[in-house]
């Protein structure tokens, strides 16, 4: 088994946005965007940029025939800055020519004065200002301030979790062509191409019936390309809109690294109480999120912060706060984890810190505290099929977890400046869009008179593997073989509505429409096959391995006859189904309800080196049991835990976000922004696959395995401590990840630094 794409991406015969073969006449697009944080636009002058060589034209919003408005949740996001601008980055105009070099350089003869306004970067700052996208979230469970007094330990403290840049191999991008009837027919690089649809729609003022996008795949979007892919694409439509000629906008890496949104920092607040015993009895946390400039996907990526603040674990009195801040920053986005992350790096935290003040191991309170059957989440929904102590107990005895932590402890004992450290992280993430409406799907089987078959579905490859997974799921509910299938791209065209590919369903919710697609033509190929043979009763026809069998005896009839017949008969060929996740709700007004369809648990330890000298670091393996229930597809399954777990690895260590004091970012290029490389993969990484978790809510008993696996990462940041303790029991522990080697060094020495060694 292998993901089909594979062989194509490695000889660089895949088709992305840039290899497009573009129409005649194509022109280029290039964004011009606000050299400052904040600010008004007293003047602005293209008339310099228009006589420059190759340009066609220079858009800005008041150009825009329809609305200037491309916000999903909240309507509070221009596509192009009118009167003020909100962070370095926002996009005032593009600029269109017959290069795109051409178009590049008239864009550096825009004339603009600005007054420029203080920015406010920091999220405490913006919610002191009250300056919040929406009013502050909170989910209860039992009652926090009563239970504080029954507590023997009561730890407060503060975390820091900084930002993420995607990162995607493929820059965002997206060509625009005109058709006849007035509309639009567009390839774009989303993961939601109803998105770009509904957006070029509001801003051209068309019916969305005269857009057509299409996304054959992407490279990479890892939620960077679930809202954030729609402001290119409606730029390229209104210049082709307006110009009446194809036009193309790649953003260039640095331009994208600059003006697109990434993972949001957060700041936070925890006390956590606890008996002597290590049972956990209240928890209270208050999320600072950074939502930058306007709202984009930030509250419903705060909801599932939310959502996951407890993590695995099950706490009878939990308050958690989230406030979405507004700053001067790139609007941030969906990053996989979408929000959960940054809840459970602060429970995480809070966990380590009353095992310190406790005098013992984090893992005795992480075992003791783990949810069982039945435990209600703060948000009202009871765990069901619950592995959380499943995974903890094999991960423990799999891979000799107290042999692993005796033989780092005799490492330390007998090296001086390089110390060791291990960390073991339990996970737990819940499957479905939280936003419940989203929850949908579906599909659009064609089998042709040859035998062969196509699928289009809402489902957008990005290097998960989806299309290999539906193709699986179609030829296993056809009964036939893979190779006569072929998904097509996602178009609009073919199946409406889309929900972004997100929130990990991609396989889930498509998976299901497919298999619905496939029931209907296999019912209406039984009854061709039933007459065929003289059988009265079509469900007693079957189908395996391209045959068709009566009454469980094999016939002459193959599959490929089988279609011949029914073309011949007038029956149809075609199938669409549509598949919504039963049984999930969310009120909310009183933030309780079943928001999700299922959970993934997991369980992982982590061991880490730490160079004491240097403050460099190597992560020596991540060992975890995860719960894939009963994976149909192992090598993509494998292949998504071990890149998610490198993206956490890279979120917890190297990857370091920096603007300075005028809010422009000082790490916008791959030398200064370090994402994990070869040399940072750990030594070992071993994925088992959990036995023994069917689930009834996915596709073929799977499990949703995109997002979850990226949250063994966050164990390296517990480990490297665990590593530096070994070296100095009375370094200050803090919660500020990344923990680059630099604040390695820095928690190491303080301020004194290579002195005294
Ligand atoms: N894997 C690859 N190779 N590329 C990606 O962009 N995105 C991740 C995850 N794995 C991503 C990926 C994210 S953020 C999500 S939500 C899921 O894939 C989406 O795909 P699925 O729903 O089909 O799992
Ligand atoms: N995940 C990803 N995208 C989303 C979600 C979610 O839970 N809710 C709304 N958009
Ligand atoms: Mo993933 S962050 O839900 O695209």
């Amino acid at each position: 088994m292998r993901n089909y794409d594979s062989i194509r991406h490695v000889k660089g015969e895949s088709y992305f946005i840039d290899d497009l073969r573009i129409p005649e006449g194509t022109l280029y697009g290039y964004v011009y965007y606000s050299p400052i944080a904040h600010g008004k636009i007293l003047e602005i002058d293209f008339s310099k940029a228009l006589q420059s060589k190759g340009v066609a034209g220079v858009y800005s919003a008041k150009d825009i025939p329809g609305e200037n408005q491309i916000g999903g949740i909240i309507l509070d996001e221009n596509l192009f800055a009118d009167e003020e601008v909100h962070f370095i980055g926002h996009p005032i105009a593009v600029v269109v020519a017959d290069t795109y070099l051409h178009a590049k350089e008239a864009s550096k003869k825009i004339n603009a004065i600005y007054e420029k306004l203080k920015p406010v970067l920091d999220p405490r700052e913006a919610a002191e200002k009250n300056l919040l996208i929406i009013p502050p979230r909170k989910f209860e469970l039992g009652n926090v301030d009563k239970s504080w007094s029954e507590c023997d330990y009561i730890v407060e403290g503060k975390t820091d979790s900084g930002g993420q840049e995607h990162l995607y191999l493929e820059t965002q991008g997206a060509l625009a062509n005109i058709t006849e009837n007035g509309g639009i027919k567009i390839s774009s690089a989303t993961q939601g191409p109803t998105n770009v649809q509904r957006m070029i729609s509001r801003v051209l003022g068309l019916p969305m019936s005269k857009i057509e996008v299409d996304v054959q795949r992407l490279g990479g979007g890892f939620g960077g390309k679930e809202d954030q892919a729609t402001a290119w694409a409606c730029m390229a439509a209104l210049a082709a809109y307006k110009l009446k000629k194809p036009v193309k906008i790649v953003l260039n890496r640095q331009d994208d690294i600059r003006i697109t949104g990434k993972r949001h920092p957060y700041s936070s607040d925890f006390k956590i109480g606890l008996s002597k015993e290590g049972k956990i009895l209240a928890y209270e946390a208050t999320f600072y999120q950074n939502a930058g400039a306007v709202a984009d996907l930030s509250p419903a990526i705060l909801d599932r912060t939310l959502f996951h603040a407890t993590n695995s674990y099950f706490v009878p009195n939990v308050r958690a706060t989230a406030l979405s801040c507004k700053t001067n920053l790139v609007p941030f986005t969906a990053f996989r984890g979408f929000g959960g992350p940054q809840g459970i790096f602060v429970f995480e935290s809070a966990i380590y810190k009353a095992a310190q003040v406790m005098n013992i191991e984090p893992a005795e309170i992480q075992k003791a505290n783990l949810l069982i059957e039945g435990d209600e989440f703060s948000f009202g929904q009871k765990t069901y099929q619950c592995q959380a102590e499943k995974t903890f107990s094999q991960m423990e005895s799999d891979f000799e977890l107290e042999k692993i932590q005796q033989e780092i402890n005799s490492f330390n004992d007998s090296n001086k400046l390089v110390k060791k450290g291990a960390a073991v992280i339990p996970i737990c993430f819940g499957i479905s869009f939280t936003t419940t409406f989203l929850n949908q799907a579906s599909a659009l089987v064609h089998i042709y008179t040859d035998g062969s078959i196509n699928i289009s579905t809402a489902a957008v490859e990005m290097g998960q593997g989806v299309n290999a997974k539906l193709k699986h799921i179609a030829a296993k509910t056809l009964n036939v073989d893979e190779a006569r299938i072929k998904i097509e791209s996602t178009n609009t065209s073919r199946v409406s509505n889309t929900s972004p590919t997100a929130a990990s369903k991609g396989t889930d919710l498509n998976g299901f429409a497919v298999i619905a697609a496939c029931n209907i033509l296999i019912e209406r190929l039984q009854k061709v096959a039933a007459a065929e043979l003289g059988q009265d009763d079509f469900t007693k026809i079957t189908f395996k391995n391209e045959k068709v069998f009566d009454e469980g005896e094999p016939t002459n009839l193959t599959f490929k006859d089988l279609v011949n017949k029914a073309y011949m008969k007038r029956i149809s060929l075609t199938a669409q189904a549509f598949h919504s996740t039963p049984d999930i709700n969310f009120d909310t007004k009183t933030n309780k309800g079943k928001p999700f369809a299922y959970h993934v648990y997991g369980a992982g330890i982590v061991e880490v080196t730490v160079d004491c000298l240097r403050g460099t670091y190597e992560v020596d393996a991540i060992k975890v049991i995860h719960d894939f229930g009963e994976s149909f597809h192992k090598v993509i399954d494998q292949g998504q835990a071990e890149g998610g777990i490198v993206q956490g690895i890279g979120w917890m260590t190297s990857e370091e976000l920096s603007w300075n004091s005028d809010g422009r970012l000082i790490t916008d290029a791959l030398s200064t922004y370090k994402v994990p490389d070869i040399h940072a993969m750990p030594k070992e990484m071993k994925i088992e696959f959990l036995k023994d978790s069917p689930n009834d809510f996915g596709p073929l008993r799977s499990k949703a395995v995109g997002e979850p696996p990226f949250l063994y990462g966050i164990g390296v940041y517990f480990a490297l401590m665990n590593a530096m303790r070994a070296f100095n029991p009375n370094i200050e522990v803090k919660f500020d990840s990344p923990l680059t080697p630099e604040k390695v060094l820095l928690t190491l020495y303080g301020t004194d630094v290579g002195k005294g060694l």
